[in-house]
């Protein structure tokens, strides 16, 4: 059984990566800020995928190195000692109108905290105990790394990139492969909140070439190969899943 961490695994496409893993058997550890929204997605797991129980939720603020710490010492209490699978999906866009210098960078410091940070802390943290050989870590970006829109979140993305080469680099040699993915637009997640209107997602959709919104499982059965032992030859790489919104970007 393989042991598979999922950053923001209690909603949307980091839900669904979870349902897709304890699908195939895999023990699923979902983080997250909210308690009671993890508590939800493993009892749905428990009841409605997996026969045994398959998923376990552990809260944090992966932006707090406090809270990092303490769910290092709760994988020591469950005794998790190795994880197969390491997946930094946790996200989101800080969307407040910035306009004075101060709001500017506490926009850009959150956008990096919530979408940079949270993926550095959890994999330092976890590092020592990535299956050697054969672990997985997958890091999940955005279009708007490789388009713009919203440009401290944008950029946070951007930043995900190049930490992922440099993760690959450092732990290739130890057997372990590193690559990002990155969605275009998703629907049925909580990421755009109410900011969602019928022409935005129109207009998102007709920027696709198969005339479609993504879905979370889109991106959960890419994970879901990435995390495979098929992949092993694929790390450092940049996996774009946008219905084809734009093509072949590095
Ligand atoms: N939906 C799209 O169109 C789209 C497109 C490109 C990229 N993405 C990326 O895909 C990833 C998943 O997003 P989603 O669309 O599934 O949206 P979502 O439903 O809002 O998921 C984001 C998850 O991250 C968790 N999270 C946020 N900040 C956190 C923190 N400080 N510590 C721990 N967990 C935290 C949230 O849980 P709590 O609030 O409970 O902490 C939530 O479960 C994000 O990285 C997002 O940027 C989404």
């Amino acid at each position: 059984m393989r042991y598979v961490v999922i950053s923001g695994g209690g909603t949307g496409i980091g839900r669904a990566i979870a349902e897709r893993h304890a699908a195939a058997g895999d023990q699923v550890i979902l983080l997250g800020r909210r308690m009671h929204v993890l508590e939800q997605t493993v009892e749905y797991i428990g009841h409605s995928i997996a026969k045994a129980p398959r998923a376990i939720a552990i809260p944090a603020d992966l932006t707090r190195v406090d809270d990092v710490e303490r769910l290092k010492a709760t994988l020591d209490d469950k005794k998790i000692t190795h994880i197969d699978v390491l997946v930094n999906n946790a996200g989101g866009a800080d969307v407040r109108h910035a306009e004075t210098l101060s709001d500017i960078a506490e926009q850009w410091i959150q956008d990096y905290k919530t979408n940079v940070l949270t993926a550095v802390l959890l994999t330092s943290a976890l590092r020592s105990r990535l299956t050697r050989p054969g672990g997985r870590v997958i890091n999940i970006s955005s279009i708007a790394a490789v388009q713009g829109a919203g440009d401290s979140y944008a950029a946070a993305k951007a930043g995900i990139l190049g930490w992922t080469y440099s993760l690959a680099t450092e732990l290739g040699p130890e057997g372990i492969t590193v690559n990002a993915v990155v969605p275009g637009y998703i629907e049925n997640t909580e990421f755009f909140g109410d900011r969602m209107t019928p022409e935005r997602h129109q207009r998102l959709v007709n920027r696709t070439v198969v005339g479609r919104a993504g879905r979370p499982s889109d991106i959960a059965e890419t994970v879901f190969f990435l995390a495979s032992r098929e992949a092993e030859y694929i790390t450092g790489q940049v996996l774009h899943v946008n219905g084809g919104a734009i093509y072949g970007r590095a």
